[in-house]
């Protein structure tokens, strides 16, 4: 779980390098480090902790060279210790390698290269990595030029089994540099003269706008000028350019203090963005999509696959997809679908949401649901993300690159799409009123105006926050969709607060939790679905009766005498009521965690894109 960066051209690399981290710190910030090319031979610096420790490494802004490679980890083999850091070099110290994922046979191949003589000095995976390619390259000597270099990591390539995105530099090519992937991101940006290289496209996206995207097992070697690319048996290959239209200063901080509370308050645009121009014509849009009536008609399941906050969007998706599309659908958690052999074939659709596109489980799960037969579509945030290069289909939340460890206009973004997506089957079905789906799409565009609303309302709860930041557990409790939405707010406060939290369906509170609930103990309900507002009410007086304090979102009109604290939120359809009533849970969570003092962008044990499983 890390995060690289690149540079080949006729600048100093470290700055550059240095500052690229900075924006992948996001993927791990346990250690960092950077390798460039010095006159005749390759510097190593690295250190434990931030990218501002690696910054303040006394001679690292001597570096002059021009060609560098860098990382910031996430330990996953080893714990964070200088000896771990990336880069790591062979025992010649002829090659240097960054890489980002897992290794799975690291145990079989460093037996191996210690047979042949090969020390090690780090617990890591990727160690194997820069002694394999060594290996191979004293193997190949009489071959000429960089096809030795390349020939070397291709071979060393194809040892490794796991995920890899990696970048190496070799002491006797001091102006190249070779570049490959599998199952972990890696993008190429190209100016004039000169190429980026990162784990995403927005921390280099003020270099360039211009990127090559690779593949599973495509090579790559840069020079200042060029790229050439290889397939796994090295014959050459041509890669599009693709441009991003993307501003860069829609992935910077804009002035709020956290990247969090920028993309919390983003929600207006970014739910105006994922809707964008599908429901311009008199039925919802959607041209990357197959989905003919026959099609749809056939599906005897639909599984809608994610992890994390994308799980708990899929919940909320599930509710308007089934009841729309009539089809059964299922949520599932990536890493169990994947190991319990589901019943998919090419009767299920299998819907993937990711945020980032590089989620390992998620991705797995597709592979495996590809394999058994059923169409796949990806939903994710990242266009050209390996996710969407593997699925059948893909469709784009467009919500804009998202910082912030725990995720918020993501998943607006994927609960939105989902509605939309729902419309769009149900128009091709045409198994439901059409008056009612004009009247929910209706609903969906007003979104982004009470979103507005509902951020302005909820900036009441820093008092409430104030109070209960202390507390060593809260409860969420809802029912039906507000279920979904109280599960999705309990992990908010959770990820950044470090404060326990459990989420339950009001009517599973007597079976077990409620046994939890004492005196002045906060339980927060979520109360949207009017026709379930009774039953919920009644759970929460049952915790009243036991002491706790309460904290009510709602958009609908009962009596709410009982209740300590009660937020109204404006009222929508109930589909899209997770899109409004997250928003307070998520400002709730941000309240408590900088009224902790916490670093809500990158909380401890947490990483953004865990592309490793
Ligand atoms: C990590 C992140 C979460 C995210 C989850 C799934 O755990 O910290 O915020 O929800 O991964 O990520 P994805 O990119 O697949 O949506």
């Amino acid at each position: 779980m890390c995060g690289i960066v690149g540079y080949i051209g006729t600048k100093k690399a470290s700055p550059i390098l240095v500052n690229g981290l900075k924006r992948l710190e996001y993927r791990g910030y346990d250690s960092a480090g950077i390798s460039t090319m010095e006159k005749d031979e390759i510097s190593l610096m690295k250190d434990m902790g931030r990218v501002k420790n690696l910054e303040e490494l006394p001679g690292i802004n001597d570096l002059e060279g021009t060609i560098g490679i860098a990382h910031t980890r996430w330990a996953t083999h080893g714990k964070p210790s200088k000896e771990n850091s990336h880069p790591h070099m062979d025992n010649s110290k002829t090659f240097s390698v960054v890489h980002n994922g897992i290794i799975e046979n690291y145990e079989s191949l460093r037996e191996k290269l210690k047979s042949e003589g090969y020390t090690f000095y780090s617990d890591t995976d990727t160690e194997n990595i820069p002694n394999l390619i060594h290996y191979y390259y004293q193997k190949l000597e009489n071959e000429k030029g960089i096809e030795r270099f390349l020939k070397a990591v291709r071979n060393a390539c194809l040892d490794l089994k796991g995920s890899f995105a990696i970048e190496v530099i070799c002491k006797d090519f001091p102006d190249n540099m070779i570049v490959v992937r599998k199952d972990s991101p890696l993008v190429i940006g190209k100016a004039d003269g000169e190429n980026y290289l990162s784990s995403d496209i927005p921390a280099i996206l003020s270099f360039t706008r211009t990127f090559y995207l690779l593949d599973d097992l495509d090579f790559a070697v840069l020079s200042r000028d060029n790229v050439k690319f290889y397939d796994s048996d090295l014959n050459p290959i041509e890669k599009e350019v693709k441009s991003i239209e993307w501003d860069a200063v829609g992935a910077d901080k804009n002035g709020y203090e956290d990247y969090m509370l920028k993309e919390i308050y983003e929600q207006a645009t970014s739910t105006r963005e994922t809707v964008g121009t599908r429901f311009q014509g008199a039925k919802t849009s959607f041209d990357e999509l197959d989905f003919t009536k026959e099609y749809l008609s056939s599906l005897t399941r639909i599984y809608i696959v994610a992890c994390g906050t994308a799980m708990h969007a899929g919940l909320a998706g599930k509710i308007a997809i089934e009841k729309l599309s009539k089809i059964p659908t299922e949520v599932d958690i990536a890493s169990e679908f994947r190991y319990r052999d589901p019943l998919v074939d090419e009767k299920t659709l299998c819907i993937f949401l990711t945020q980032s596109g590089e989620t390992a489980d998620t991705i797995a799960a597709l592979k495996l649901s590809k394999a058994k037969g059923a169409k796949t579509l990806a939903i994710s945030n990242v266009i050209g993300s390996s996710i969407t290069r593997e699925a059948d289909l893909s469709i784009y939340t467009h919500a804009g690159p998202e910082i912030a460890v725990a995720s918020t206009k993501a998943y607006t973004s994927q609960v939105v799409l989902m509605n939309v997506l729902a419309i769009h089957m149900a128009e091709v079905l045409e198994n439901n009123d059409q008056t009612y789906l004009d009247s929910l799409k209706k609903d969906i565009l007003e979104l982004p105006e009470k979103v507005e609303e509902t951020l302005k309302i909820s900036e009441s709860l820093k008092d409430f926050a104030r109070k209960v930041y202390q507390e060593k557990d809260v409860f969420y409790l809802g029912r039906g969709v507000d279920y979904a939405i109280a599960t999705e707010g309990c992990l908010k406060l959770k990820e950044i607060s470090y404060i326990h939290s459990e989420s339950y369906a009001g009517g599973e509170l007597k079976h077990g939790t409620i046994a939890l609930i004492e005196k002045g103990i906060t339980v927060i309900g979520v109360l949207t679905d009017k026709d379930l507002i009774k039953k919920s009410v009644s759970n929460l007086q049952e915790v009243i009766t036991r002491g706790a304090k309460t904290l009510i979102i709602t958009n609908q009109d009962f009596d709410t005498s009982a209740f300590d604290v009660v937020l109204t939120i404006p009222e929508t359809n109930t589909f899209i009521s997770p899109v409004l009533a997250v928003i307070p849970l998520q400002l709730f969570a941000y309240y408590v965690a900088k009224e902790k003092g916490l670093d809500v962008d990158k909380p401890r044990n947490l990483a953004k894109s865990v592309t490793v499983e």
